[in-house]
């Protein structure tokens, strides 16, 4: 059978309301669209898309705790505009430093009329401005400067960047296993809880790695 996206939305969104189902196919008709010429997701499997990155991304939303959410290396909007659907009332920042994903963001965010949401664009890595949510989400935040880091000093590296910024007291990043296998240095230096999050479609589990940042305003 061929990919019918507002089929696959309703099959696997079964238990949410039409007003989330309804945004969610608008969001990611418009996101595969612009992935056809602008390449700005991980895959071109459409399915694949929805069942590992928009489901996980849904799943991260019952971890989170806090009022304001900001997505830094947002991408397509991966998981910053899924957790604005989901939280109309909270304010959700989407940051990226390139004008492709700019460019998408601020089109999706008025297509959605996602009021709660913010675009901005920004080298979060150059620039000294602080974030000011209390809590900062990532996922797949890479580049050159860090790609070539082991994964435990790309994570002590994005997370003493993150402190930095008073005002956030946690961040949730949706990252793989290796979060399991952090040093007891790095915990020592970081509060990292860890919650492994079960989906149905894949076998290979994700992890949510929650880290609260002490001395801050809100924790
Ligand atoms: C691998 S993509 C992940 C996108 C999305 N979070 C996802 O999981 O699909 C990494 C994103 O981080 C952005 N990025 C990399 N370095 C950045 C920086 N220093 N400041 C802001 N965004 C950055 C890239 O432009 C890209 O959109």
């Amino acid at each position: 059978m061929s990919f019918n996206l507002e089929r696959t939305i309703k099959d696997i969104f079964s238990k949410e309301d039409n007003k989330f189902r309804y945004l969610l196919t608008k969001y990611l008709d418009m996101l595969f669209k612009w992935h056809e010429i602008n390449n700005i997701v991980s895959s071109s499997d459409n399915d694949y898309v929805i069942k590992r990155e928009i489901y996980d991304s849904y799943l991260l939303n019952n971890y989170l705790k806090g009022n304001s959410y900001t997505d830094i290396g947002s991408g397509g909007g991966i998981p910053g505009i899924v957790i604005s659907i989901l939280n109309p009332d909270k304010e959700v920042i989407l940051i990226d430093r390139k004008s492709t994903y700019i460019d998408f963001l601020t089109l999706a965010k008025a297509e959605l009329n996602l009021k709660n949401t913010k675009v901005v664009q920004r080298d979060v890595l150059k620039t000294e401005s602080a974030f000011s949510t209390d809590v900062v989400l990532l996922k797949n935040f890479s580049n050159k400067t860090i790609s070539k880091m082991s994964y435990e000093s790309k994570f002590v590296y994005l997370m003493q960047m993150i402190k930095k910024s008073e005002q956030v007291s946690k961040a949730y990043m949706l990252t793989g296993s290796p979060v399991l296998k952090l040093s007891r240095e790095c915990l020592r230096e970081f509060s990292v809880n860890t919650q492994v999050i079960t989906s149905p479609f894949f076998e290979t589990k994700r992890i949510v790695a929650e880290v609260k940042f002490e001395n801050t305003i809100n924790s």
